[in-house]
């Protein structure tokens, strides 16, 4: 998740480039940079930081260019750095790119490049972008043009697998820029002798409501008069043109009210990002999990005698989750622990131990005393975060990253979705290499990973269901969750997102557990909500479900079964997939019943009281 900025036009380019990178900060901060056409050159300024350094750069001063494109970045590949910083160039400096997204196969691109004599000066999968356009044109033995331009972003657009919103400059074509897009967003504002483009409808909010909005596989030319759009054939296609009438607060949260809702619906495109890379196909077979930056050998995972998941709140939550994978896919025994009473209850860890640490911010003060615990005991440490370059990653041995990009509101919901979704890539990864499941039962999970995304939005576009029931039950003091397996680590987490951010109490339950004394607190209107996504379990929770109704509560369902909705208040049919994952899709109605709830009650859902984003003391 990064923020990208175009300007083409005829004022000085940057002032307006930084502008719009300062309203998208919050997609990405870790670094920032533009690049303009100065007197028929390439000038790139860049630095590691926030937005705000590049006014202070001499270099910002001097650029005189009314063509330029510029990005903040949230680190994906690489460390935040300057030679990772974006816009990056081309070895012979013809060619300058900002992106977002991922390439998937950035490797093999890489390595072809350099086959062919291109030189890396960056960790990321963006520098692959202006020098396979490179190569591309300088195959065509066409005389410059602005469609052999085009043609070679085409050209290399269609070798990438992954994500990309693109901006390209040339010094050859100094007034254009030519775009790209697949999965991930593009705008172009169209002016008066002006277009602008950006990822986010906010950063060029102040100079034009005219938007164009880019499909996938689609591509544009844009100088200060026209705009012309291209399909994948590069055949000429015409797009309407959209007015949008947003104030400036909803701009900020790119049209949502609040941060929390914005997150929530950029889950999709959180987990597509996490794990896409993860799971490689060829010729329309899986090959094993992708985690090269693990590298784990049969040798040393069978000497491993327990691994223990180390969190907190949320991050446990999904811990907990993981549990669930690993025993089942590894044969290998996990136990989920608080950060806090790990860190003083002297775990029982040695050499043989493996010690994964889930923590979004990668700052929790708790967790990283907990690594540091868990090193002392020459444990070994995986860190699993959201934030390159966190703490928690300059600790640990090894680190894998979710690519949820920033999440702003207390309340986590897309880190939380894209951990459990990691963690269940981690754990096929290792029941790949101890070989302790069969291909076909780890194939069927990776298919049902792939399709989380769509089934994701698929519950969105029904959000109106669960404010219906946020409704009726928004007035209540005490709410119950419940469910068995994977279902009751999702009433764990939808029962603390209620306590976070409607104040409501609330408590989880293993749902066979009730009635060993939580039971006696049922009473005529109380909520109880029901997770039922195990086919296994489900007719077990059931029977608990009729124990509470029978008792007068008020109960939501959310489940991916056939049931008989007469005996339930309120139903959400949620799709299907493996109850191993079925966390990332049960999680998501729940997130929404607390955000409604809040809002019903006119609190402030991004910033609930008492609650800090990062927790960096003990
Ligand atoms: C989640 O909604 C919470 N705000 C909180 O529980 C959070 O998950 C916890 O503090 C851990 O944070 P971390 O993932 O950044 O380590």
């Amino acid at each position: 998740m990064c923020g990208i900025v175009g300007y083409v036009g005829e004022k000085k380019a940057s002032p307006i480039l930084i502008n719009g990178l300062q309203k998208l900060e919050y997609r990405g901060y870790d670094s920032a940079g533009i690049a303009t056409i100065e007197n028929g050159k390439l000038s790139i300024v860049k630095n590691k930081g926030r937005v705000s350094n590049l006014n202070s750069m001499p270099e910002t001063e001097k650029s005189m260019g009314t063509v330029g494109i510029a990005h903040t970045r949230w680190a994906t590949h690489g460390i935040p750095s300057k030679e990772n910083s974006h816009p990056h160039y081309d070895n012979s400096n013809t060619f300058a790119v900002v992106h977002n997204g991922i390439i998937e196969n950035y490797n093999e691109i890489r390595e072809f490049l350099k086959s062919k004599g291109y030189v890396f000066y960056s960790q990321t999968d963006t520098e692959t972008i202006p020098n396979l356009i490179h190569y591309y044109y300088t195959l065509d033995n066409d005389n410059d043009s602005e469609e052999k331009f085009l043609k070679a972003v085409n050209s290399a657009t269609k070798d990438f697998i992954g994500s990309y919103a693109i901006e390209v400059i040339s010094y050859l074509f100094p007034d254009i820029t030519i775009v790209a897009r697949k999965d991930s967003p593009l705008v172009i504002g169209s002016g008066i002798n002006e277009n602008y483009i950006a990822s986010d409808i906010p950063a060029i909010l102040g100079y034009t409501n005219k938007f164009y909005l880019l499909d996938n596989n689609e591509y544009a030319i844009i100088s200060k008069d026209t705009i012309n759009f291209y399909d994948i054939s590069l055949n000429n296609i015409k797009k309407e043109i959209e007015i949008i009438d947003w104030d400036s607060t909803a701009a900020d949260k790119n049209g949502f009210d609040t941060y929390m809702l914005k997150e929530i619906n950029e889950q999709p495109t959180a987990i597509r990002e996490t794990i896409y890379s993860r799971i490689p196909m060829k010729n329309n077979k899986f090959e094993k999990c992708n985690f090269q930056d693990l590298g784990f050998t049969k040798e040393y995972l069978s000497k491993i005698s327990s691994i223990y998941i180390i969190a907190c709140g949320t991050a446990m939550h999904a811990g907990l989750c993981a549990k669930t994978m690993i025993e089942k896919l590894c044969r290998i025994p996990v136990t989920v622990d608080i950060a806090s009473e790990f860190r003083y209850r002297d775990p029982i860890i040695s050499e043989k131990t493996l010690c994964i640490f889930v923590s979004q911010s990668g700052e929790t003060a708790d967790t990283i005393a907990a690594l540091k615990l868990a090193k002392s005991h020459k444990a070994t440490t995986l860190a699993i975060t959201n934030v390159i370059g966190s703490s928690v990653t300059r600790e640990a041995d090894y680190s894998i990253y979710t690519h949820a990009g920033p999440e702003i509101a207390v309340a986590s919901t897309k880190a939380y979705t894209s951990q459990v979704a990691l963690l269940a890539c981690t754990a096929i990864y290792f029941a790949e290499i101890l070989e302790t499941s069969d291909t076909n039962t780890l194939d069927t999970l990776k298919n049902d990973l792939l399709h989380l995304s769509e089934k994701i939005e698929e519950i969105l576009s029904r959000s109106n269901e669960i404010k219906e029931f946020a409704d009726k039950v928004y007035e209540q003091t005490d709410m119950f969750f419940i469910g068995r397996g994977s279902d009751y680590n999702v009433a764990l987490e939808g029962s603390l997102k209620l306590k976070e951010i409607s104040y409501i109490h609330s408590e989880a339950y293993a749902a066979g557990e009730l009635k060993h004394g939580p039971i006696a607190l049922i009473e005529d209107g109380i909520t109880v909500i029901g997770i039922l996504t195990d086919k296994d379990l489900a007719p077990k929770t059931v029977s608990n479900i009729q124990e509470v109704i029978t008792r007068g509560a008020n109960t939501l369902i959310v489940t991916n079964q056939e049931l008989s909705t007469d005996n339930y208040d309120s139903v959400i049919k949620i799709p299907d997939t493996n109850s191993l994952i079925s966390p990332i899709l049960s999680v998501v109605p729940l997130q929404l019943l607390s955000y409604y709830i809040s809002m019903n009650k006119n609190l402030d859902v991004d910033k609930p009281r008492n609650l800090a984003k990062s927790v960096t003391v003990e």
